[in-house]
């Protein structure tokens, strides 16, 4: 049995979705390897997976990337905050394109995004340049004790449980609309924003929920057997270290734990990966606000920008970019405990004669090598580089280590080297066959 856990090492939007689904269809044919679950445990639909199928994309936001593969059972696990209409139009949507999602499991205790939490992120979102998706209010409900969970709208027959949801919400609502109209009354004037009525609330989300309800379960127990049956699982991460709420760049992060510690909570289970597969980019992007020490505000970012196509599959929002920052790599690398880096989009680099790598920061006029947890530090620090030929030749098409350009893999080779890791998957390309696979 293996347990292979895919986790963001960077801002998010490394190309993780693209990994789940190569290690899912790596092994479809070997009886042994294959995986037979694909779990997620953190974040709601802030995130944007996308997965290339031959000439087809698919965009996930909720569910797992493994959901392609219909022998492969794909969990929201019990960290997930799930917003109904985004799960049923997904849903939906792959239906439409010949997916009937019966591989889907839904976790009875996985919190709901209700409609306050999006107006809520819509007011207070702005300077951490959130999504808003109401991401944020829905966890910090789930901690102040005020979430409603799926367990709450669906029983354990799976049914709609009209009667606990209606409660729940005469419980909770008058209090986040006091509190709404009291703190940011002018706020939702100025927006047009109207507060939507619980019997509204009620009968659109029983809608949708009824859509799903009999995909709900104890998913923390059917992993439980699954571990115990030593069936092969793999974790997907969602955003990246960098946005983790207690391990980020705090607090321009998200509500969740995206990084190695979300696994337990999120998923109920002691699934201590045997992998932890860290997804990097060859250079670096954050969306939002917050501190980035390699950004490039020039029109390196730009070229970075245009032929990387770095713009949010969530938001669409312009991706900030930059040169890849291995300090930045090696604390997410010591937090997660990464076995192995998959280095996407190497290929994006390949217009360049010179490539940088920021391996150290000057802080206070002296030089620093590791990722200061203090943001009035980090704010200070200036990326310092070393400098790499660059390649400048296509290498889309390169599908053994061996026929990449020297340059390429001596920046490969640096990469490895400063982060004290093998870099075991290249990808060169959105398509999944536009990979270069060292280690399996
Ligand atoms: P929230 O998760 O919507 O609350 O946003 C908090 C911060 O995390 C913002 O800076 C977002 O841009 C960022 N963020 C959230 N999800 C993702 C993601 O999937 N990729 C990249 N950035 C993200």
């Amino acid at each position: 049995m293996t347990i292979y856990a895919i986790i963001g090492g960077q801002w998010g939007d490394e190309g993780k979705g693209k990994i789940v689904d190569l290690i899912t269809h790596l092994y479809a044919d070997n009886e042994e390897k294959k995986i037979k679950y694909v779990a997620r445990y953190a974040g709601g639909n802030n995130a944007g997976h996308t997965v290339q199928v031959g000439d087809d994309t698919y965009r996930f936001h909720l569910l797992p990337s493994g959901i392609l593969h219909e022998d492969v059972i794909n969990i929201i696990g019990d960290g997930v905050v799930i917003d109904p209409r985004v799960l049923v139009e997904e849903i939906e949507g792959l239906s439409s394109r010949g997916y009937r999602c019966d591989n889907l499991k839904i976790s009875e205790k996985a919190n709901l995004i209700m409609p306050y939490h999006i107006i809520l992120d819509t007011i207070e979102g702005g300077k951490v340049g959130t999504t808003g998706r109401g991401i944020g209010p829905a966890y910090t409900d789930k901690i102040a004790r005020h979430g409603i969970r799926i367990g709450d709208v669906v029983d354990e027959n799976n049914e709609l449980d009209e009667q606990t949801f209606r409660r729940k919400l005469e419980e909770i609502l008058p209090m986040k609309y006091k509190f709404l109209s009291n703190v940011y009354g002018s706020e939702l004037e100025k927006h047009g924003i109207k507060l939507p009525k619980l019997e509204d609330i009620l009968k659109e989300y029983l809608f949708h929920v009824d859509k799903f309800k009999d995909k709900v379960t104890d998913t923390s127990s059917l992993l439980c057997k699954a571990k115990e049956n030593g069936d092969n699982i793999l974790i997907e991460g969602a955003q990246g270290t960098m946005l983790d709420i207690d391990q980020g760049t705090y607090p321009y992060v998200t509500s969740s734990n995206p990084s190695l510690g979300g696994i337990f909570t999120g998923t109920g289970v002691s699934l201590v990966p045997d992998k932890v597969i860290g997804v990097c980019k060859a250079y670096a992007t954050r969306v939002g606000g917050g501190v980035f020490p390699t950004e490039l505000k020039d029109e390196i970012g730009e070229k970075i920008r245009e032929r990387g196509c770095e713009y949010g599959t969530t938001t669409g929002r312009p991706r900030r970019c930059g040169w890849l920052d291995v300090v930045a790599l090696k604390y997410a690398t010591r937090v997660n405990g990464f076995n192995e880096i998959a280095m996407m989009k190497l290929d994006v680099l390949s217009e360049f004669s010179t490539i940088k790598l920021c391996t150290k920061y000057e802080y206070n006029n002296g030089k620093i090598d590791y990722f200061p947890s203090r943001l009035s530090v980090l704010e200070k620090c200036r990326p310092l580089y070393e400098e790499f030929p660059g390649w400048q030749e296509d290498i889309s098409s390169v599908r053994n280590y061996g026929d990449l350009p020297e340059n390429a893999k001596g920046y490969v080779y640096e990469v490895e080297k400063f982060v004290g890791v093998p870099i075991s998957v290249i990808s060169v390309g959105a398509r999944r066959e536009q990979t270069i696979i060292r280690g399996y």
